[in-house]
């Protein structure tokens, strides 16, 4: 009689991770751009501003799937699966900051543009190895543009490294931020920093999504960026395109990045003092931990 069949799960193996992070990252912003104008559910979280679709769930669980493959024992962390809210982002980030390999995914930054048409979003996906951002990939299906990061080689679009801009004055800037899904107290402090910084800048623009705003800083498309109340997901992958290319990321406070900062503030480096002290004027210098 032939023996039993055992059940093992089919593990592929060779794919190296930054391969893994891109083959996800392409496969699902393509789906994801195929269901523009096309999702069926539109949910809320923290506030009625910050959406979600049946569309980010599911490339949640594409993402998922296909990074589990090839990495069964990596943990994984994605957005759509922590409950809503600054409390709740705090505690899946402590539960992983220490894990050998952890997956950070934001399945669609920029949702809103999303379920607006607006062709500006893109899938984002680090990976940190004991706290700290080894690899970071960000898709933007609606240009077909691809920005991939490894820890000590460099950053990529399309292949071509990428350099942060030369500017070194905040009058020769474009500088972005994005307005925070949090309405109370973050929203207060940001325009208060908008009003600060407009003035002293060549131009601001908001996107409506960080980690392109990241991988914009990192193109040298952007002198720089920041934003109040933001999650892990939204910066960990951009966060090493940024310093991979040359620029500086950290808390709007000073302090250097790592996965729990929530208040970015991120430059080509020449300008990231003099508008650091511009928005601590303006009263960004101690914000209040969100809920
Ligand atoms: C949002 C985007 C937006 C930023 C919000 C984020 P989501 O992420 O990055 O630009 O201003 O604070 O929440 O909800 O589209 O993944
Ligand atoms: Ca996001
Ligand atoms: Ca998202």
């Amino acid at each position: 009689m032939m023996e039993e069949q055992q059940k093992v799960p089919y593990v592929v193996s060779g794919k190296s991770k930054v391969a893994v992070a891109i083959n996800a990252a392409s496969k699902t912003g393509e789906w994801i751009k195929s269901k523009l104008g096309d999702y069926k559910q539109l949910n809320t979280k923290v506030s009625s501003q910050d959406l979600v679709t049946e569309v980010d769930k599911g490339a949640e669980q594409m993402i998922r799937k296909l990074i589990l493959t090839y990495c069964p024992d990596d943990e994984f962390l994605g957005e759509e699966s922590v409950g809503a809210g600054a409390a709740a982002s705090a505690k899946a980030i402590d539960a992983v900051k220490d894990s050998e390999y952890v997956w950070i995914v934001d399945p669609i930054d920029g949702t809103t543009n999303f379920v607006h048409g607006f062709p500006y979003f893109c899938v984002s996906i680090a990976l940190a190895h004991k706290g700290e951002v080894i690899i970071g990939v960000i898709y933007d299906p609606s240009h077909d543009e691809l920005f991939v990061a490894e820890k000590g080689k460099g950053a990529y679009v399309h292949g071509n490294l990428m350099k942060v801009s030369q500017e070194a004055t905040l009058g020769e800037s474009l500088v972005a931020t994005g307005f925070p899904a949090d309405r109370g107290e973050s929203l207060r402090l940001n325009m208060s920093g908008l009003n600060a910084i407009v003035p002293k800048v060549r131009s601001i623009r908001n996107g409506g999504s960080a980690a392109l705003h990241l991988a914009y800083v990192a193109a040298g498309r952007l002198s720089a960026y920041w934003e109040i109340g933001l999650n892990a997901w939204d910066l960990a992958a951009g966060s090493l395109l940024v310093t991979e290319s040359g620029g500086q990321i950290g808390d709007i406070s000073g302090d250097d990045y790592h996965l729990a900062v929530r208040n970015v503030l991120a430059t080509n480096g020449h300008i990231h003092q003099e508008l650091m002290t511009e928005l601590h004027d303006a009263g960004l210098q101690h914000i209040p931990a969100q809920k």
